[in-house]
């Protein structure tokens, strides 16, 4: 039997930062029609009603039915150590997340992590994400497990480290390649997950360990490739100090075979112009995590130069660097950072950062993060009132945008009334 969600509806047609405010597309009166999984229809109201007599209704009112939202870079393991005062990157690496990480020997453990991550990601309205695991193939295991038990659409891999790391926390080049490409043949491509080739980032890799995450995905192309790039200014002093004959940060992946279509790079806050240049070159998406950048003190992205740039950018919360699982906060800061910068993002324009930028991020695009016929009914029913002081700004809201601002400036897991996953309701 086919469902029927009533609501306003918030979709786009292209890019608002390429094409503007018009490549939104909001419904007042819409309804969303779901079978099987996917998305039959979209429309008004009385339209879809007239045609589709027999679809079960569910009635939202006057909530918002949006795509459900995409975050393109998270870490699960560090959902526990979430909101850890007062480090910057690396020490916040040692003295949190890799005594953390280090628990996941335990694939008990994993198990419980993984679904609590993905229980508090849900109720945000989360319904993908792009996630590292630990180096322990198990927290892999763990987190395609949980997730296809809600039959979510998400993308993971085995966090690859063989140096600058405690003992239990380190594999090597070999058992890296070997590990990695197991998990891969197991879990790409299976149900709706898709495998991430992980190295974590070139400091806490040897040359040889880059080369063979190298040639996994030269072997593998329809993977996409997740790490770390140019976060903070003393992570990039010491990237320069270990690989003394690189060009720039860049180089280090680079010359490793770790730069082609499909790698996500996470942060690119201290970009250099031949970096910017190759990784447009090849079509690399950078992955903006705001509130993880204020949170450690990395630095403030350039989103209006990297997107006139024509960069692909997925939009992230980085938990647990990141300081929310929400993604409305996670706007909320990509808006304070743009501010920073002298350009102020239009709510169309975080919307799509949240929902079909970061899909578009993720090569996924076609099948996830927006409402249009036949993708995949991944669906958030947003509460635009769910606080009094959200209600009463919103109340004098005169267009779509006015309405939504409060939410995103203010809202969070009270702001999600519902949640469908692949066209059930699962919240
Ligand atoms: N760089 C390498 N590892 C990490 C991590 O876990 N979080 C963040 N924010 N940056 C990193
Ligand atoms: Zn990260």
């Amino acid at each position: 039997m086919s469902d029927m969600l009533l609501g306003q509806v918030l979709s786009f047609d292209a890019d608002p930062f390429e094409h503007g405010i018009g490549a939104a597309r909001h419904i007042r009166q819409g309804a969303v029609l779901v079978d099987q999984g996917r998305i039959l229809a979209v429309g008004e109201a009385q339209d879809l009603r007239r045609d589709h007599p027999g679809a079960r209704v569910s009635d939202y009112g006057q909530h918002l039915i949006s795509a459900g939202f995409v975050d393109a870079h998270a870490h699960y393991p560090q959902t526990a150590i979430i909101a850890s005062w007062g480090k910057r990157l690396i020490d916040w690496l040692n003295e949190y997340t890799f005594p953390e990480e280090q628990r996941f020997a335990d694939p008990a453990y994993a198990a419980q992590i993984a679904a609590r991550y993905l229980d508090l990601t849900l109720a945000n309205g989360t319904t993908s994400m792009c996630s590292y695991c630990t180096v322990h193939p198990a927290s892999v295991t763990a987190f395609f497990t949980a997730a296809a038990q809600r039959n979510q659409r998400v993308w993971a891999g085995k966090t690859c480290m063989d140096r600058n790391a405690p003992e239990g926390l380190r594999d090597t080049a070999q058992s890296a390649y070997d590990d990695s490409r197991a998990l891969l043949s197991t879990w790409h491509g299976t149900g709706r997950a898709s495998y991430v080739i992980t190295p974590r980032f070139s400091p806490t890799s040897t040359p040889e360990q880059l080369s063979a995450m190298g040639a996994l995905w030269g072997e593998n192309p329809s993977c996409l490739m997740q790490t770390h790039l140019s976060e903070q200014t003393d992570e990039i002093a010491w990237v320069k100090s270990l690989f003394p004959t690189a060009r720039d940060y860049l180089d280090t992946y680079e010359s490793h075979g770790l730069l082609r279509p499909g790698g996500l790079y996470g942060h690119a806050i201290w970009l250099e112009d031949r970096e910017k240049h190759r990784l447009a070159e090849m079509d690399a998406s950078l992955i903006h995590c705001p509130t993880s950048n204020t949170f450690i003190g990395s630095g403030l992205f350039d989103m209006d130069g990297l997107k006139s740039a024509g960069f692909r950018v997925g939009l992230a919360t980085d938990t647990g660097g990141g300081s929310s699982f929400s993604m409305l906060r996670t706007m909320a800061a990509a808006y304070e950072i743009g501010q920073l910068r002298g350009r102020a993002l239009h709510p169309a324009e975080l919307w799509w950062l949240a929902t079909a930028g970061s899909a578009d991020s993720l090569h996924a695009g076609d099948r996830i993060g927006n409402i249009a016929k036949r993708m995949e009914a991944d669906l958030v029913v947003v509460d635009l009132a769910s606080t009094p002081a959200i209600a009463q700004a919103a109340a004098r809201a005169e267009d779509i945008w006015q309405a939504l601002f409060p939410t995103i400036m203010m809202g969070d897991d009270r702001a999600t009334h519902a949640v469908w996953v692949a066209g059930r309701q699962v919240l």
